[in-house]
């Protein structure tokens, strides 16, 4: 990449790949009470999103990150400030030399679904091999950023790692042929990120999907049910989709019923 393409990159699309990547992080905290992470290495470091995300949370990490791109590496550098390493390399060497149990949490947000199927698949089992306690990973909240979420969440699974979020179960996924679980993070622009994308609004909404695993010791804390929808409100009652362990339903709260609070407080992609 130029020096102007990975700028233009870092400005357009860094606030809301980082905001999602800590909105992620966030849920993952959430369930796994305690876990204060040492090391992170970031897949896909790109201009750093996901070690400033981590940073904000756990601001004593130290954070590696593995780049391909020079002009990446250098802005991710400067981002996510001392501490920080990003390497220059490529997503397949590190597949396939990837040191076992080495870092506390491993992340890779909207890197992965650039690589090639098989190649993806291989570096998310890297990343399972590579991590001692939690592995996240974040996509675009599409159709097929959601495809690849499935696949990888079966494959974790498989190898005996644990879903801690978003799912509140480790059943097969109940999400049908033609949609798919996405949550969204608001994020405010600034005058520059406005200029530079035409618009008006002061704020974006960033569409994600993620998977948060953890590799134990012990089960992550999950939730009973999670919002996977925008709450419908109306007057005296609000309507929340919910995923739960026995399956995907929209439940009525009305005012004065169990819940009904609760509910009127809950938000997209909110745990129950
Ligand atoms: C869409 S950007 C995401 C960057 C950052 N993680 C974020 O959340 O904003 C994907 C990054 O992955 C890097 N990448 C893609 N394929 C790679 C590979 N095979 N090896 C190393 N880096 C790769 C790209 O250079 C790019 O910086």
């Amino acid at each position: 990449m130029s020096p102007a393409a990975a700028l233009a990159y870092g400005v357009t699309r860094f606030p809301a790949t980082a905001a999602a990547a800590r909105a992620a992080l966030l849920e993952l905290q959430a369930s796994m009470p305690g876990f204060e992470p040492a090391e992170q290495l970031d897949l896909g470091t790109g201009p750093g999103a996901a070690l400033v995300a981590a940073r904000s949370l756990w601001p004593g990490l130290r954070q590696v990150g593995v780049e391909r791109d020079g002009e990446m590496a250098r802005l991710a550098a400067l981002a996510a400030g001392p501490g920080a390493v990003p390497e220059l390399g490529s997503l397949q060497a590190f597949a396939l030399a990837a040191p076992s149990s080495a870092y506390d949490l491993v992340t890779a947000s909207y890197a992965l679904g650039e690589l090639g199927e098989s190649e993806a698949d291989a570096v998310l089992e890297a990343a399972l091999g590579t991590a001692r306690r939690a592995v996240l990973v974040v996509e675009p909240g599409t159709p097929a950023g959601f495809s690849r979420i499935v696949r990888w969440r079966a494959a974790a699974l498989s190898r005996g790692a644990h879903v801690a979020a978003p799912c509140p179960h480790e059943a097969a996924c109940p999400i049908t042929d033609g949609d798919w679980c996405h949550f969204s993070v608001r994020l405010g622009r600034s005058r520059l990120h406005r200029r530079l994308k035409g618009g008006e609004a002061g704020f974006e909404d960033e569409k994600f999907s993620y998977l948060a695993l953890s590799l134990g010791p012990g089960e992550p804390a999950r939730p009973t049910a999670r919002v996977v929808r925008h709450p419908v409100v109306a007057p005296g009652r609000v309507g929340l989709t919910l995923c739960r362990p026995d399956g995907f339903f929209t439940e009525t709260f009305r005012r004065r019923q169990p819940g009904y609070r609760e509910a009127v407080s809950a938000r997209w992609g909110s745990r129950r």
